[in-house]
């Protein structure tokens, strides 16, 4: 058996504690997929306020003083957790105050997320006090963590190697370059090659360019950003190392997200059981005083609400939807104007759309259960979590065919013995019009819904492979 590896994560959120998006569930799920295989991972993220109680019974690894424009800060080792192990970086002015993990009042995230890079690079690179444990990998995701494998190279890393997953290249981490020097960025890296952007830093860039190896989270994606139309001025760099950017696709955290076991669901179903799956929908027509009427198609959509997610679609489509005598839940936050839009729509048909504006984990889950259909027009998707939990759910998914929605949904008439949804290849409300239209001719033969959503639940939908397709990245980024 080849040999288990130390692997360190580094990741601005993590599920169940912090969580805006996709990167924290897969924060959590990974990690714990990779220990499954035996790795030996632990776990790097800021102490937010919903982790105090745990770092408040954590044990200190080490103190590492007040350096330049960073204060004092410390890394605490706040236990086992599904196999990982959890290390939280310490400093309370930064991480532990109210608001979500990226909010920056004061103009300091370049010092906040530089300084959570850092760490991370100390801890592979050998740098810090706590000598114990030097990692074989360090896995860093998305730009709050882009500066640590070029922190990483400054501290001569010997056996480190270090990979940059990017989770959503739209968010590029950019802040002024006079900003480098409190960052402790030499001079000669703020040059297009290095981590220059059009006369700012970009700490996503210097994950790209200084790390070992480069993923992200579908295989249409890592070939969409290579092109300038997806590329978001990054396709260039992207094109240079392209021998070092693989696409690995997502998975689902099966124990969170099962219809069988979820906690907040008022009825629990599987494959064998799917008439149940209508209590779930009778419920959230109850929650939201939505007609009680199965025959209602009723679409669900969780999201971010964003130009990337396609709500400006949706809503073009709404009228129409309506007509047909369907149904929508929208659970979401974002946007002002897009909130504002799908808040008037549930005003004017209380008894079709209904809008919950927040956060609400519990409610998602129920979303997912609940809905007969799902709906993800977005515009791009770098992989998507949503279209894979209501396939497991048995709630079709109605996708643009884009990143990695193009990867995971196989449309019911382009091929019906495989297929796992509907999509449609324009991001236009007339192409989501079209799909629609066939979503309700499906939903009007049960045979072929029924069929649609045995194969939507029977997919392997599970990390387990797919943790193994970083492992191999590693293994070939340790060989090299
Ligand atoms: P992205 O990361 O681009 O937002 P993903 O589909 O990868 O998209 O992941 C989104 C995750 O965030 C899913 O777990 C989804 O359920 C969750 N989510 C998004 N918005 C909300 C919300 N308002 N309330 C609860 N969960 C949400
Ligand atoms: C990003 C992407 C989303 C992806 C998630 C997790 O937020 O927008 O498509 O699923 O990260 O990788």
């Amino acid at each position: 058996m080849s040999k288990a590896l130390k692997i360190l994560f580094v990741t601005p959120e993590c599920a169940p504690w912090v969580k805006t998006g996709g990167l924290g569930d897969v924060s959590a799920a990974l990690p714990q997929a990779l220990a499954a295989l035996e790795h030996d991972v632990k776990l790097l993220m800021p102490a937010y306020p919903a982790l105090r109680a745990l770092r408040d019974g954590a044990r200190l690894l080490f103190q590492r003083p007040a350096q330049g424009h960073w204060p004092a800060a410390r890394v605490l080792h706040a236990g086992r957790h599904d196999g990982v192990e959890l290390l939280l970086l310490d400093c309370p002015g930064y991480y532990d105050r109210p608001g979500g993990p990226y909010e920056d009042p004061q103009g300091e995230n370049a010092l906040r997320f530089g300084l959570l890079s850092r760490v991370a690079a100390e801890l592979a690179g050998g740098a810090s006090p706590w000598r114990e444990w030097r990692p074989d990998i360090l896995h860093c995701n998305d730009w709050p963590t882009g500066l640590a494998p070029a922190y990483l190279q400054q501290l001569q890393p010997g056996g480190t190697r270090s990979v940059m997953t990017i989770h959503n290249l739209a968010f590029q981490g950019l802040f002024p370059l006079e900003r480098a020097r409190e960052l402790e960025l030499p001079p000669p890296w703020l040059v297009p090659d290095g981590l220059e952007y059009w006369h700012q830093l970009s700490f996503l860039k210097a994950g790209i360019n200084f790390s070992d190896g480069i993923t992200t989270v579908s295989p249409s994606y890592a070939r969409e950003i290579r092109e300038p139309a997806s590329g978001c001025g990054f396709d260039g760099i992207l094109r240079a190392r392209a021998g070092r950017l693989c696409g690995i696709l997502n998975g689902i955290d099966e124990a969170v997200w099962n219809p069988a076991t979820d906690p907040h669901l008022p009825q629990r179903y599987d494959s064998g059981r799917l008439e149940l799956k209508r209590v779930n929908k009778a419920t959230l027509q109850q929650r939201f005083g939505l007609q009680e009427d199965d025959g209602a198609l009723l679409f669900g959509l969780v999201s971010r609400l964003t130009e990337q997610k396609g709500i400006d679609l949706i809503l073009e489509v709404l009228p129409w939807l309506l007509a047909q005598g369907g149904q929508l839940v929208v659970l979401g936050v974002g946007e002002a104007g897009l909130e504002q839009q799908l808040r008037d729509c549930a005003g004017r048909h209380p008894r079709q759309v209904a809008v919950e504006l927040g956060f609400n984990e519990a409610l998602a889950h129920q979303i997912e259960a609940g809905a007969d259909a799902y709906l993800m027009p977005s515009r791009f998707e770098p992989c998507g979590l949503n279209q894979m939990y209501s396939q497991a759910y048995g709630t079709p998914p109605v996708v643009h065919a884009t990143g990695g929605l193009a990867d995971t949904v196989v449309d019911l008439a382009a091929a019906p013995e495989r297929s796992s949804g509907f999509s449609f290849s324009q991001p236009t409300a007339g192409a989501l019009q079209a799909a629609l239209q066939r979503v309700f001719e499906a939903w009007r033969e049960p045979a072929v819904w029924r069929g649609l959503q045995q194969r939507c639940m029977a997919q392997q939908l599970g990390w387990r492979g797919r943790a193994q397709r970083y492992v191999d990245v590693y293994r070939e980024l340790l060989a090299a």
